[in-house]
């Protein structure tokens, strides 16, 4: 499967990241199916993808996107709670919640509903991906594909990638990335290790803002500080999970 094949997007789940994915692929020219679990759900990503603080709409007012390309990307992307709808897909984007039983289950449905040749890829924040791909018989064709969050905005993907990961499929991903607008990094799966290249490190930076706040050396506040003035973070490191986590509405 090349870029040029990638006709129809399936994105499992349409949570803060979901709603996020598929805007970004459907802005960009793909034709791009949503699957979550209700009709509640199913509005409030379509609510969020087109009026929400990063939305569609919030693009035309801000100059990055016509109104034409606003109507055009409204009419690429739909809706659905039934995964049969996903058969024809030739990439399928993941984004269930981080429960490593729910995404492998999820994926051995997706094996056996989906055509042979499509791609599939998690956006897992740092599961195995030799440890993912044992739900599916496509192996060479499933890789990470770790977007940030706000991911309509945020420019970088981490592409991950297994043992069993063609290169091929490495290279159509990374041509995806790069249609989509984003930068991508190459990534080798570590398994045991959790965090892929910049949630590990950041990870572990966050960690240790917390042993100093323990350990009593500095308040929250002043970690923050010393960490924006120091080392010109655009926030510090006890302030910057809340909001990836929460969304942004
Ligand atoms: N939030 C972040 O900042 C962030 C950043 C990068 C990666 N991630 C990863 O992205 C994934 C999703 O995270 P999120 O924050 O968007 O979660 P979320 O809870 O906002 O969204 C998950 C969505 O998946 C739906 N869902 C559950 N089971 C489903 C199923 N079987 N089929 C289809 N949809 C189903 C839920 O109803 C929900 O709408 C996780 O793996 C997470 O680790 C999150």
């Amino acid at each position: 499967m090349n870029i040029e094949d990638i006709k129809l997007v399936g994105v499992m789940g349409g949570g803060v990241m979901g709603g996020g994915i598929a805007q970004t692929f459907a802005a960009h020219g793909f034709r791009t199916v949503v699957r979550d679990l209700s009709d509640e759900l199913i509005e409030k990503t379509r609510q969020s993808m087109v009026e929400g603080r990063f939305g569609l709409r919030g693009a035309v007012e801000r100059g990055k996107m016509t109104q034409a390309e606003f109507d055009a990307t409204l009419a690429r992307f739909s809706f659905t709670q039934d995964v049969a709808d996903l058969r024809d897909c030739d990439l399928v984007v993941e984004a269930v919640p981080e429960n490593l039983d729910l995404k492998k289950s999820v994926f051995a449905e997706l094996d056996a509903t989906v055509k042979k040749a499509a791609i599939f890829a998690s956006n897992t924040s740092g599961f195995a991906i030799s440890d993912l791909n044992k739900a599916v018989a496509r192996k060479d064709r499933f890789i990470g594909f770790h977007w940030f969050s706000p991911a309509f905005i945020m420019k970088i993907v981490e592409v991950v990638y297994a043992p069993e990961t063609s290169e091929e499929t490495i290279a159509t991903m990374e041509a995806v990335g790069e249609r989509l607008g984003k930068t991508t990094i190459r990534v080798k799966d570590a398994p045991g290790k959790y965090g892929f290249v910049a949630n590990r490190i950041y990870f572990a930076m966050v960690a240790e803002a917390h042993r100093v706040l323990e350990e009593g050396v500095a308040s929250a506040e002043d970690i923050n500080t010393a960490m924006r003035l120091g080392f010109n973070w655009p926030a510090g490191p006890l302030e910057m999970v809340q909001g990836a986590r929460k969304g942004w509405q």
